[in-house]
């Protein structure tokens, strides 16, 4: 986030509680939408990896987030632990946010054909699109009659082969899949549930990847914006869709990318032939 920048002060989560997962420090994505929903009014529980208090309990604290538990979403009685923590505190949530994702760094990296193992692959699928499965139920088990939303965050190395992405293109694929399938299942509860898909962002997830940096700076200048994806935006963006604002959206595919999916060719390739 730009340090000068105010997420915008307002009402629109109030009165609504939900839980945020995956802040892993300032950088993450999962933080950037807490600190907009928090400025709105949102209460809210933040579940976190297994060993990551000492980082995330400043941040929580700083922006009045009222339970902390750790989760490893591999892990069924760690899952069980944290949503009946919630529960107990929450009784009912309305809104969740699952900013979850891991690969091994060697399957990030050189040929997606000879560097993906078995091992990595269903590793990779279980913490970054089952686990969204398994929250979007725990989640929704948990929602009132109103109904709530639930979004996921992906990227669009799942539409496209982007070089080093590899098999957690693969893992983008499904997860998006399993957001429509969700939404499908959900949407007579009332509940919606969509995906964001931010262009590339400086977090530690994106450092995993070999050639992250290059990642961003191919991202700003292919975008149609010529600029990097702004914090700001994709917390936008989440307020949207968590808020009653988006009340008729559910099953969304929405890129906050600065419209680097739209983009064919690049503006270096005009003019040639
Ligand atoms: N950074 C980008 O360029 C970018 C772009 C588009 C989408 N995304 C997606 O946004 C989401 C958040 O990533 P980020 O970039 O903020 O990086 P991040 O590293 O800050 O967040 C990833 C989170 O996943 C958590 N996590 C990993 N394994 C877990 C497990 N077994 N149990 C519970 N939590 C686990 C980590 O603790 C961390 O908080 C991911 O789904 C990522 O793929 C990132």
């Amino acid at each position: 986030m730009a340090d000068d920048y105010q997420m915008p002060k307002g009402e629109l989560m109030r009165g609504k509680r939900g839980i945020v997962t995956g802040v892993a420090n300032h950088q993450s994505i999962a933080w950037g939408i807490a600190s907009q929903l928090a400025a709105q009014g949102a209460e809210m529980a933040f579940l976190h990896l297994p060993g990551m208090e000492r980082r995330v309990a400043p941040l929580a604290e700083s922006i009045g987030v009222k339970l902390l538990s750790p989760v490893d979403v591999t892990d069924d009685a760690s899952m069980d632990a944290a949503f009946a923590a919630v529960k107990a505190a929450f009784g009912t949530i309305d809104f969740f946010v699952h900013a979850i994702a891991f690969a091994n760094k060697d399957e990030l990296k050189g040929s997606f054909v000879d560097n993906t193992t078995r091992e990595g692959f269903l590793r990779a699928l279980n913490i970054s699109a089952f686990s969204f499965v398994d929250c979007a139920r725990r989640a929704a088990e948990m929602m009132p009659e109103a109904g709530g939303s639930i979004i996921t965050l992906t990227y669009m190395g799942s539409e496209r082969a982007i070089p080093n992405y590899n098999t957690m293109g693969v893992a983008k694929a499904a997860l998006e899949a399993a957001a429509r399938y969700a939404a499908r299942d959900l949407g007579p509860k009332g509940i919606r549930v969509n995906a964001l898909s931010p262009g590339a962002m400086r977090t530690l997830s994106l450092a995993g990847i070999q050639g992250g940096r290059g990642m961003l700076a191919k991202g700003r200048s292919l975008s149609a914006m010529k600029e990097d994806t702004s914090m700001e935006g994709v917390a936008g963006a989440a307020l949207w869709l968590l808020s009653d604002l988006g009340r008729s959206t559910t099953g969304e595919l929405v890129h906050v990318d600065a419209g680097f999916h739209i983009m064919g060719f690049s503006d270096d390739a005009e003019g040639e032939g």
